[in-house]
This record gives C-alpha cells, structure tokens and sequence, in this order.
C-alpha cells in the first residue's frame, strides 16, 4: 500500500503545468475558529495568482467531495477560506488543523467590481466571507463602506469584530434577537437606504436574502451586485451544473458576482439546480 503524501506528491507535480486549472496542494498555515459554525483556514499561497474579492477556490480533500469556497483574505503568502459546517465535506475541514496539505484549483470567477467610493455591504451568514475581503479592498484603496451582517443569532455572526477593526460601520441584526436589531438584516438595509446615499450595494448570503436586497436596490436605482451559489462541478464553465435560466449564464465561469437587474431576468430567486442537475423550487 503507497503512502497517501506519495500519491499527493504525484498529483501535485503532474499537474503544475495547468495553471489555475489544475490541482494545486496548500499547506494549512493556522486556522481560526470564527464562531460557532464557521472555521477559517490561512493557507499557503506561494506562486498562486492573487485573488480578487468576489472570486473562489473549488478545494478538495483527498477522500472527500471537492467544493466551491469563497476567498475571504488574501495577502502576502497567504489566501484565506471561512468554512462553514454544513455537511460531511465541511465537517471534515473542521477536523483539520495548521499544518495539513489539501488541494485547490483557481482562483475562478469574476469577482465584484469595485469602482466607486462609497459601498453598503449585506452579507447573511457565511456570505459575510467574501464581502469582509471586499470590504478590506474598498477601505484599503480610500472608499467608504457600511458592513450590515445578519445571522440567526449571535453565535452566528461572522466577521463583525474583523470589520469594527478595520474602521468600517458595522450593523448587525440577528433572528432571535440575541444581539443589535432583531429581525432581517433585509429590514436593516431598508432603513440604511433611506439614511445615507450609496454609489452600490454588494451582497452575499442566503438566496431569498440576496432577492430582497436586490429588489430593495433596483427599485431604488441604486447599483447591486449579488455574488450567488450553484451548485459547482468542474468550477470554469464546462459542465453547466451551475447554469441560470433561461439565460444560460454560468455561475461559476460568469459570475458568481451579477448584476442585480440581470439576476431579476433568471430564476433567481426561483429555483435552483440540485446535485442531479433537477431543478428545485426555492419559495
Ligand atoms: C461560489 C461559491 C462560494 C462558496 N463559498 C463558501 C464559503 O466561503 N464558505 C462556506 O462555508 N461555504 C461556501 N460555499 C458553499 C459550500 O460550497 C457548501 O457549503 C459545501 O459544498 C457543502 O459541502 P458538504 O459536503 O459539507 O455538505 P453537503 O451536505 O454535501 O451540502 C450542503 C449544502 O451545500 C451545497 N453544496 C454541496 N456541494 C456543492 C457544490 N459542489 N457546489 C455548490 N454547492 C454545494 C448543497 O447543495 C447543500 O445545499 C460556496 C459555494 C459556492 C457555489
Ligand atoms: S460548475 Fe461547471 S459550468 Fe459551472
């Protein structure tokens, strides 16, 4: 029986001449328990392309499936994912720890374009991984952005201390109440509209989330972009598992970041694809 790091080793050097198209292995540097769901993972990220905030790694763990995860910091040697325990896949990360090889391959997708300078961010649950990274961006380059988080309770929430670090306005609103507004981040983001002028909203988080945020901004005029979830086989546009319809728009290879007033022209919202490729109601 070969040893399993052999067999890795061999994947990794049989695929480097693929880009981000191949496996690539990442050495876990640290990890760091956000809350009570979500683990984030610091990993390696010598010679790989920088990611732009918005884009996704699919990672795979020898043994397990290989899933599509947002990037949610990057800086010098080092990409970070924000995994949420949500099945066998994801509880399996959660057992890892500093140290550990997985394997990755991307960075994918187009990312949130982040022209302007003054943003309102909406992020529900482990959709908060990809906009703090935009939020880092923003700041970083001199814009002005407000954070609204929501989550089912406060145990839940992500990134809230992370983006009160960083300067930004953080706003947050959990269902049960546990901590700041009580109710939908989605009635939080009513009020903010009415307050303050944005030049764009992004958001990222629960589907039937992302539908009010996105209806609230375009009946305002204001410019959305929503960053969505299909479900991902192959990650840059060959399979269709991730297609919308009726436009046929990949979400993996044309998103996962849309413009708002042409996600309101798909099923968004709607229905999705499942695993099989069926289609499944979603209200
Ligand atoms: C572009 C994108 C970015 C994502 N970013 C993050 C992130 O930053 N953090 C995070 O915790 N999760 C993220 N997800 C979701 C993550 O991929 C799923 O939670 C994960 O695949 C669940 O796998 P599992 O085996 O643990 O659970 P399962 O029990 O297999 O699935 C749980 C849920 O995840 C969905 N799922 C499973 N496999 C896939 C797949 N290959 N593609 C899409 N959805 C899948 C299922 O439809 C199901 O609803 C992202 C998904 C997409 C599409
Ligand atoms: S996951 Fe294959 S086309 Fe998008």
């Amino acid at each position: 029986m070969r040893e399993k790091s052999s067999i890795l080793g061999e994947i990794a050097a049989s695929n480097q001449s693929f880009g981000r198209f191949a496996f690539r292995p990442a050495r876990i540097k640290r990890t760091v328990e956000e809350n009570s769901r979500v683990k984030s993972f610091y990993l390696e990220s010598k010679g790989m392309e920088p990611p732009r905030p918005g884009q996704f790694f699919m990672i795979w763990l020898p043994g397990f499936e290989e899933v599509p995860m947002s990037v949610s910091d990057a800086g010098a040697g080092y990409v970070r994912i924000s995994v949420s325990n949500e099945g066998p896949t994801t509880a399996e990360f959660h057992r890892l720890d500093g140290g550990e090889l997985i394997f990755l391959r991307g960075p994918f997708g187009n990312g949130f374009s982040l022209s302007g300078r003054s943003f309102l961010l909406v992020g529900g649950g482990y959709g908060a991984a990809p906009l703090i990274y935009a939020a880092k961006s923003i700041t970083g380059a001199g814009g002005r952005c407000t954070f609204l988080v929501g989550a089912r309770n406060k145990e839940e929430l992500l990134f809230v201390g992370e983006a009160r670090g960083l300067g930004i306005r953080t706003t947050v609103a959990t269902e049960d109440g546990s901590e700041g507004y009580r109710g939908l981040v989605t009635d939080l983001l009513k009020t903010e509209l009415k307050k303050r002028s944005y030049q764009a909203v992004l958001t990222c988080g629960p589907e039937m989330m992302m539908y009010e945020v996105v209806r609230q901004a375009v009946k305002l005029r204001i410019r959305v972009q929503a960053s969505l979830e299909r479900f991902m086989k192959c990650g840059f546009g060959i399979c269709g598992s991730c297609v919308l319809d009726p436009l046929g728009l990949r979400v993996c290879s044309d998103g996962p970041v849309f413009d708002g007033a042409l996600l309101l022209k798909t099923d968004f919202g709607k229905r999705k694809r499942g695993a099989s490729g069926a289609q499944v109601r979603l209200c």
